[in-house]
């Protein structure tokens, strides 16, 4: 298990689901871990500012304040801070003095990404400049999230880092590009860089209705689970404590710096086996099938091999297990209710 007693690491982003699972993780591991958020995007005061009666509105401020309430208890300080803001971000940044930093901060979502480009341009690029400009000499190692958006269509089954990038859309063509502006940076002012390329997170503490969690929750309350296309595309499903696995390995590693890594299950899994697995659950759900999004690119399995050999990253979570404790973790949380209104 990577040890990294001591080490000061500033989250960029990090109030948010990936971020706080990782902050969580880093501190466990002895970190010295910062988290700076807005708090504005998909997260808390963007879910306050709903109608009272969307039914999102109640649960998900419920999940956030979750992970709030973990950031706490575990000693881990928050500063609520809009990385678009370069001078107080540096002003923060500067005091914490962070040797690794590492960026999470974005619209992550590619729907919403190419319905208001210009405001993901400000919160994926803007504050990745910002935080790049800081680190560039006073940081040691500056670690990117990146996406498998960055490839387009998977022009085979698997694909490794070598894959052609072509993505399709605002949100994959803003993280390529931010890709190369790590790798810019490295170039010019010698920044180590890492970047990590997940796909389809699920689990405990997400509000991104990506569509693992749209299934549980629309089962939960006896909806249909709608289903975009035939139900045979391919998704890397990653079970999200293995990419924090996998992203502390990344950062703990020597042979992580400079690299880009697949950071997933390593094993794609079609719509209608996810379907299968939550029928299991909820066996009386019933499943509709809708037009598919155009604009989404058609992918597959990531191949891990690369992130394996250098920085020993091995998954282990499988989509059964996975769901099976994501919809135990569900039906424990909405106990009380907090799903009725729908
Ligand atoms: N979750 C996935 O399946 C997935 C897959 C591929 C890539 N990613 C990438 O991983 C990163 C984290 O994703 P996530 O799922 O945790 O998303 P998330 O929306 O839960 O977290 C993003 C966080 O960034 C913060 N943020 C946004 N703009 C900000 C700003 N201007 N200043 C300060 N904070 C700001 C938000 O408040 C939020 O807490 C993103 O870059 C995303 O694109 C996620």
């Amino acid at each position: 298990m990577p040890d990294l007693s001591g080490r000061r690491i500033a989250l960029v982003g990090g109030a948010g689901f990936i971020g706080h699972h990782l902050a969580l993780t880093l501190k466990e591991r002895g970190a010295d871990v910062h988290v700076i958020d807005g708090l504005e995007v998909n997260n808390l005061l963007s879910y306050l500012a709903l109608p009272s009666q969307n039914p999102n509105r109640d649960l998900y401020l419920k999940i956030i304040n979750q992970r709030l309430r973990k950031l706490e208890a575990a000693g881990v300080p928050l500063h609520v801070q809009d990385a678009r803001e370069y001078d107080k971000l540096s002003r923060i940044l500067g005091e914490i003095e962070p040797q690794t930093v590492v960026q999470l901060a974005a619209v992550a979502h590619a729907n919403r990404s190419n319905k208001d480009p210009m405001s993901t341009f400000d919160h994926s690029l803007r504050t990745l400049e910002n935080a790049l400009d800081y680190s560039r000499d006073k940081a040691e190692h500056f670690v990117y999230f990146s996406s498998s958006m960055v490839y387009g269509n998977f022009l085979t089954p698997e694909v490794d880092e070598t894959h052609p990038l072509d993505p399709i859309g605002i949100y994959g063509a803003l993280k390529l590009a931010g890709e190369r502006m790590c790798i810019a940076y490295k170039q010019v002012f010698d920044l180590d860089y890492t970047i990590i390329r997940p796909s389809a997170l699920y689990g405990p503490g997400c509000v991104s209705r990506r569509v693992s969690q749209v299934f549980i929750e629309n089962a939960l309350v006896g909806d249909k689970l709608r289903v975009d296309g035939l139900g045979e595309e391919r998704i890397d499903f990653s079970w999200v404590e293995d990419v924090i696995e996998g992203t502390v390995r990344a950062i703990e590693h020597p042979a992580g710096r400079n690299e880009a890594f697949n950071i997933t299950t390593g094993g794609a899994r079609t719509l209608r086996e996810l379907i299968e697995i939550v029928q299991e659950h909820f066996p009386e759900v019933e499943v509709e099938y809708v037009e598919r999004d155009a604009l989404r690119p058609f992918r597959g399995t990531l191949k891990i091999d690369k992130a394996r050999e250098a920085i020993g990253y091995d998954p282990r979570t499988k989509l059964e297990d996975g769901l099976d404790r994501y919809v135990a973790w569900y039906r424990d949380l909405v106990s009380d209710g907090v799903l009725s209104a729908r």
